[in-house]
Formats: C-alpha cells, sequence, structure tokens
C-alpha cells in the first residue's frame, strides 16, 4: 500500500480490526476510564454548559437535506441518492435532539455571512473528508456560484464568492508525515518484512504544514489509519523523534500519543490563539456479522436503540467495532488541558447503523471487492447533523473571540 493511492481506492480502505490480543490487553486500564464517565462526553458541560453531543434520534417525518444527488462537491461513493439506495428520506428524517439543550439546524445563508472573509479547514483522514462534503453542499444552498478549490496543499474545498469564504480539506491520515522506505535500503529489518513506514513524529504532514495563519477555524481527526490493516506487520510503522528512530521501538498504539502530544504542540505553537480549534473523535463503524473483510454487513432500516449501542461498541465485548471508543479514551486523554475543543460525535453516530453507503457504492463489483462500506457515510445524511452541531460551535467561538 503506497501513501498515494489512487482516489478511488480510499471509500474501501479505510477499515479497521483490532484483533490482537496485544492491543485489547493495552486499553485494559483504559476501561476503568470508561466505566467512570457516565456521559462520554461529561467532561465538557464545564466549559460550554451545554452538551450538544448528548441526546437521542427522534423521527421528524418533515424534515428534508438541503442538498441533493446534484451537488458538484460529491464523492460518487457516498452519493446514495445517485447510487439509488431506497429510503433515503427515512434515513434523512431523524433528527438529533441533544439532552439538554438546543441544537439549530444549520442557516447557510446567516452561517457564510457571520463567517464573511473567514476560512474554515478539515485536516485528517477521509471522514473529515465526509464532514467537508456534507458541509459544502449544505453551504452551496447559500452561493451556488461556489467555486472549486485546492490551494495550500489541500486535497479539496471550495470558495464562495459572495461571502469570501474558503472550506477545504487537508488530507493527512496520520498528521506526521509518513514515507515509505523499501527494504533494501535498510539493512537490518526484520526477516519477512518488504520495508517500513517512517514516521517523523515531530514533523506534520506535508500537506498542512503552511496553512498556520490562513484558517480562522480548524477540525482536526486522525484515527482511522491507526491499525493493522494499513499498517500490517510486512509493512509496519517506524517512528523517528529528532531525526533518528526512537528506542527501544514503538507499538502502534503508543506511537499514535507520541504523535498526538507532538502534533497538538505544534499546532499551540504555530497556531494563532484566537484560531477556533477543534478535534473531531472517531467516527464508529457498524459491521454486523464480521469485519469488512468477512462479509459484514450495515443493511439496517433504522438507527440502534441506545440499549444496543454497548453490544456493538464496548471494547470489553470485543467486537469488530470496538475501535472508536478504545482510540477516543488516548485521544480525549491527550487533548486535555489544551483549549482544543472536542467534537465528540462518536455517541450520536454510533446509533446510526442504518446509515453507511453498505452495497450503494456506485461501482458493480465494489462489494465483491472491498465489501461492503460501514464506515463512510451517506450523504445527505448522518455528517449534515455534524455540521449542524460544528456550525453552532463556530458561531459561539466567534461570539466569545
Ligand atoms: C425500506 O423501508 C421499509 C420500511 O421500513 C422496509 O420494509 C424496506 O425493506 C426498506 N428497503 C430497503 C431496501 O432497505
Ligand atoms: C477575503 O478574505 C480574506 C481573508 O480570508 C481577506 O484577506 C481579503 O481581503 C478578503 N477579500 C475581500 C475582497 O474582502
Ligand atoms: C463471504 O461470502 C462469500 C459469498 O457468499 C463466500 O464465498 C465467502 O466465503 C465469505 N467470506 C467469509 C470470510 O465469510
Amino acid at each position: 500500500m503506497s501513501p498515494k493511492l489512487p482516489s478511488y481506492l480510499f471509500p474501501w480502505l479505510i477499515f479497521l480490526t483490532f484483533s490482537s490480543l496485544y492491543f485489547f490487553s493495552s486499553f485494559l486500564s483504559l476501561q476503568s476510564f470508561f466505566s467512570s464517565c457516565s456521559s462520554p462526553t461529561s467532561r465538557l458541560i464545564a466549559i460550554s454548559n451545554c452538551n450538544l453531543f448528548s441526546g437521542h434520534w427522534v423521527s421528524d417525518p418533515d424534515r428534508t437535506p438541503l442538498y441533493d444527488q446534484t451537488c458538484p462537491f460529491h464523492r460518487n461513493a457516498w452519493n446514495c441518492l445517485r447510487n439509488e439506495r431506497q429510503n433515503m428520506s427515512v434515513i434523512n428524517s431523524w433528527k438529533w435532539v441533544p439532552r439538554n439543550c438546543q441544537l439549530n439546524r444549520i442557516d447557510p445563508f446567516r452561517f457564510l455571512g457571520r463567517m464573511r472573509n473567514r476560512n474554515i479547514g478539515f485536516v485528517g483522514d477521509s471522514l473529515n473528508e465526509n464532514f467537508l462534503a456534507s458541509f459544502l453542499c449544505i453551504l452551496r444552498a447559500a452561493d451556488e456560484g461556489a467555486k472549486k478549490w485546492k490551494k495550500k496543499g489541500s486535497w479539496r474545498g471550495a470558495y464562495f464568492p459572495k461571502f469570501n469564504v474558503t472550506v477545504a480539506y487537508h488530507r493527512a491520515v496520520l498528521l506526521s508525515r509518513y514515507q515509505w522506505q523499501p527494504k533494501q535500503e535498510n539493512a537490518g529489518m526484520q526477516d519477512g518484512s518488504e520495508g517500513f513506514y517512517r514516521v517523523d513524529v515531530d514533523v506534520p504532514a506535508d500537506d498542512w504544514a503552511k496553512i498556520a495563519g490562513f484558517y480562522d477555524v480548524l477540525v482536526f481527526n486522525t484515527g482511522h489509519w491507526w491499525n493493522n490493516d494499513k499498517f500490517p506487520k510486512e509493512k509496519p510503522l517506524v517512528f523517528y523523534q529528532a531525526g533518528q528512530p526512537i528506542v527501544p521501538p514503538l507499538g502502534m498504539l503508543d506511537g499514535l500519543k507520541v504523535v498526538l502530544v507532538n502534533m497538538i504542540t505544534y499546532i499551540q505553537k504555530e497556531f494563532p490563539g484566537n484560531t477556533l480549534k477543534f478535534w473531531r473523535l472517531q467516527s464508529p463503524r457498524h459491521f454486523y456479522g464480521g469485519d469488512w473483510n468477512q462479509n459484514g454487513s450495515c443493511l439496517f432500516n433504522r438507527p440502534l436503540e441506545e440499549n444496543e449501542l454497548d453490544s456493538w461498541f464496548e471494547p470489553r465485548n470485543n467486537g469488530v467495532n470496538k475501535e472508536a471508543r478504545l482510540l477516543n479514551a488516548v485521544i480525549q486523554e491527550t487533548l486535555q488541558g489544551t483549549g482544543i475543543q472536542l467534537l465528540d460525535l462518536t455517541h450520536l453516530s454510533e446509533f446510526r447503523s442504518d446509515a453507511h453507503p453498505a452495497i450503494w457504492l456506485g461501482r458493480k463489483d465494489a462489494v465483491a471487492i472491498w465489501g461492503q462500506d460501514c464506515m463512510h457515510w451517506c450523504l445527505p445524511g448522518v455528517p449534515d447533523t455534524w455540521v449542524d452541531i460544528l456550525s453552532q460551535l463556530i458561531l459561539d467561538g466567534l461570539k466569545e473571540n
């Protein structure tokens, strides 16, 4: 697997397995952390008084999306309307209702008006791209002249000329820079490996290294690539700091921690204090009956019930979808005290087993080759609710600035 795969491969490549007992055992200590937390985001209440991330979904048959399959910012594999998934109107009739506060639907005119002459950036993996695609299609309702925008190392984005606003995504799946090192250049590798990926924990990937000062709002994430599917034993990650291999070598999750610490330090140092900074937690997967490469499926017609969630996601159950909560624990711990706001979209998304592209991928052979996509989200769909939440937090954040 090379770092520059053809883009049509990505939708099916972002799948995870945490099958090894090694990882499971290293998380036992984190599980007490979970049980001590009655709500996944209870810590945030202190900051904002209002927790948008805790609540439930209610059916509202009058609800309709703000865009359709003709939006030019779609990615084919997520364009479930175009790919003729049935019941999309049912999927999009669910409304997230936070327990103790009001979540307003984004008004794209008002939002872009408030954002005039400002820019919003996403940095991370394809789940942030999924988020961006939803955001662009929604904002386009207020400015049909929106143009594709791809500068400053961005993977994709749009410029909204009526408001002089740019919203873009910088692809950096590990956040740190990583490069393939073939075996011949590196004597002493273990037998059986074809080389390794060198990860410079203290160097941001080029794609977002030069964006400080351009964006007024940034949404970071990493997580969906930290697994043995992406980086198997034959192609492991090897972590470097200050140009030297870290000794003894770090396992993947310790590597993630070191990368997080270093990238957060970089962000705090290089990005202006008045840049609004968010960190999006993991987007949960919904593979049922097996993992992505074991005919795992997500052909569901309704969201999960609250009392079903633990059986799907609780690490103690050791199911195929446990990694979101496991990684969140690591990420939340590292972010504590940084002032970067948590965007804890995990819990609300855990309910939505009904809203992945599944078999409606726009290519006949896709499922046979890559399995169902129970990882990314149909658009229109769940990320539209992420946009409602993010836009509300951005407007609140601008008020305080
Ligand atoms: C659409 O929804 C109806 C009612 O829930 C269900 O009977 C039907 O199987 C659904 N169709 C698909 C393709 O999921
Ligand atoms: C557009 O916004 C940028 C900031 O992102 C600002 O520097 C520039 O002056 C603005 N252009 C106009 C025409 O207002
Ligand atoms: C997946 O399903 C196909 C077709 O039914 C079957 O041939 C294959 O063995 C299954 N794979 C796994 C891992 O269960």
